[in-house]
């Protein structure tokens, strides 16, 4: 299984975001998580397609953006022109969970379906083989630096099983560390959003390659 390391620039420093997109890619990244919070769905507020429109030219890896925005459809196509290459969103966020999935197809990005810790899997039932991706909350949506919440680990054996052979990406997202992302992919998982865990230390490739390691054990 190939899984990846998706950096979350939420824990970045705003002041030099460039500087520390391009250095968490040369650490190895292989995507760069995007949180998009709007105060109304989640109660903090980031960044918008315009960030993404900058950061766009600096990094070849797919931009992986996480919409915690309510509406959702009108604000897809922005990212897309920004260069999002995946773009993902609540379920509770849109009235019409099939339409936005349309939506951001028709603007050429892959879609996500991102599920909180109280959302049922019931969501996925008709869905399913639309999305590239689904992703899990391991803490609720809004902040960076949250603790883990254990009863992830069944949600992803539920899903990774629903997935079952299916081209879907499994990604866990909300205080992934080196010492918990063996667990999270001996349960499924296949993609890792961390943002504390990577900004917060002071040598990003080392703190990469330790997850590396980590999820090679969790391959054996
Ligand atoms: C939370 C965001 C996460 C957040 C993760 O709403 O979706 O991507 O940045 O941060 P850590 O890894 O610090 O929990
Ligand atoms: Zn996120």
């Amino acid at each position: 299984m190939a899984f990846r390391i998706a950096p979350s620039i939420l824990s970045a420093n705003f002041a030099r975001l460039g500087d520390e997109v391009e250095a968490v890619v040369r650490a190895g990244a292989d995507l760069v998580h995007f949180d998009v919070m709007d105060n109304h769905y989640v109660p903090n507020l980031t960044v918008g397609p315009l960030v993404c429109e900058a950061i766009r030219p600096l990094v070849k890896v797919p931009i992986d953006v996480h919409l915690m925005v309510k509406p959702v459809d009108r604000i897809v196509p922005d990212f897309a022109r920004a260069g999002a290459n995946i773009i993902s969103f609540h379920p509770e966020a849109s009235e019409h969970v099939d339409r936005t999935i349309g939506v951001i197809k028709d603007a050429g990005c892959k879609a996500g379906l991102v599920l909180n810790p109280a959302t049922p899997l019931s969501y996925l039932d008709y869905v399913l083989d639309k999305l590239d991706l689904v992703l899990v909350m391991s803490v609720n949506p809004g902040f960076g630096g949250q603790s883990f919440i254990p009863a992830t680990l069944q949600k992803l054996r539920a899903i990774r099983e629903r997935i079952a052979g299916r081209d879907i990406w499994l990604e866990v997202d909300g205080g992934i560390k080196v010492d918990n992302i063996r667990a999270a992919a001996e349960a499924g998982a296949d993609t890792f959003v961390a943002g504390s865990a990577i900004f917060g230390t002071s040598d990003y490739a080392a703190t990469i390659a330790a997850m590396r390691a980590q999820l090679t054990l969790a391959a054996q």
